[in-house]
């Protein structure tokens, strides 16, 4: 391996959440992984140290600009016993990208990906066996220089935390179960020439005025409109946003505005080895309302590290409710959910060769 980190082991490890009573993102592991960057010297001191709180002077420019960016991705127990990640280089690229528009130091998807893997090396006994649980991997980097001048810091803390999860949305029995999803029509997530392709805070931060809307609806999430005309479809919560009118299935396209999820890019692939037409187009919410009314509507699904495949079963707009197919799991979203979920924990061949083993 190209690069080496150091590890110190914890001397008082944790006992394990049951795997049965999971929730998303409220344990953590034994251990994290840090490193360090300087604009002298570049990135250095990759380490593995007991998980625990760590010291950042209150000047720390994370704080006060919100220069900071984070990954999703998780590790999977196969059921032979062997770990593997899910197109962990397209996270490692995603990272490039989201840094070079924060104004945040490259990073060598090589040592992103190393890094990964390291952690996940330490923390195997982490990962939960119990269908639809996994080790969610949370990588981010913040600005670490004290310093109160708006301008790029020269120092930044690389960090990787690990937390047993259970689904994103709480399903009995595991699986797949539809949603309600209510569609936001005042507030907007992204602007073009914003940050809304890039994975930042501040983006989650300004979402939850809209996810207070959706709870107030009934709705587990909200489909975010564009910023121009809020007309145009573009994400659903943290997920991207797939639909299916007639025989064709749209999402939106990549215009700056929504974050370009890695599971999307794996849903558009299977689709079309599957021969299901799939387009990267504007949609129109009265597009989708229109459809719902004369029955071609078949199926509205959201795709993501955390969510995987979510079925849509209902839309909240304005005052009304749209059933969405027939309001149950379409058949789209779970042959997705099977194929990639299946590939994931290695009960289906990985035949895309997107799975790396660690
Ligand atoms: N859109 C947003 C806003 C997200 O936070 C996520 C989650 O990471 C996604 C889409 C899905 O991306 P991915 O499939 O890479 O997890
Ligand atoms: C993910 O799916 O990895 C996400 O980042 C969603 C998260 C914000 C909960």
């Amino acid at each position: 391996m190209k690069y080496n980190f150091t590890v110190q082991k914890t001397t008082t490890p944790k006992v394990k959440p049951d795997p049965n009573t999971l929730k998303f993102g409220r344990a953590f592991s034994d251990h994290m992984f840090i490193m360090d960057f300087d604009r002298d010297r570049g990135w250095y001191d990759g380490r593995i140290v007991p998980y625990g709180p760590i010291s950042l002077d209150p000047a720390a420019a994370v704080f006060h600009y919100g220069q900071e960016m984070f990954e999703g991705m998780k590790a999977y127990r196969t059921p032979d016993g062997r770990v593997q990640l899910f197109r962990p280089y397209m996270n490692a690229e995603r990272t490039r990208k989201t840094n070079e528009r924060m104004c945040m130091p490259d990073m060598d998807p090589e040592l992103f990906v190393s890094a990964v893997k390291a952690i996940v090396d330490v923390e195997r006994d982490w990962i939960p066996e119990k269908e639809g649980t996994s080790l969610y991997l949370r990588p981010f980097i913040i600005a670490s220089e004290a310093f109160l001048g708006v301008q790029a810091s020269n120092q930044y803390m690389f960090m990787i935390i690990c937390s047993p999860v259970g689904p994103y949305f709480d399903i009995p029995g595991g699986g797949i179960a539809p949603t309600k999803i209510y569609v936001e029509e005042e507030l907007i997530r992204a602007a073009r020439g914003g940050v809304g392709f890039a994975k930042v805070g501040g983006n989650y931060g300004g979402a939850l005025k809209a996810q207070e809307h959706a709870a107030a609806h009934g709705c587990s999430q909200v489909l975010w409109l564009d910023a121009n005309e809020h007309s145009f479809v573009e994400e659903i919560g943290a997920a991207n946003a797939f639909f299916m009118i007639g025989d064709e299935v749209i999402t939106a396209p990549l215009q700056g505005t929504i974050l370009p999820g890695v599971t999307r890019a794996s849903v558009i692939e299977l689709l079309k080895k599957w021969g299901i037409k799939i387009s990267e187009r504007p949609l129109r919410i009265s597009e989708v309302v229109k459809a719902s009314e004369d029955g071609t509507l078949k199926e509205i699904f959201a795709s993501g590290t955390a969510a995987v495949i979510t079925p849509v079963g209902e839309l909240k707009f304005r005052n009304n409710a749209l059933t969405v197919g027939d309001g149950g799991v379409g058949p789209t979203a779970q042959k997705l959910y099977d194929a990639l979920y299946g590939m994931q924990t290695g009960t289906r061949e990985d035949d895309m060769g997107w799975t790396v083993e660690v």
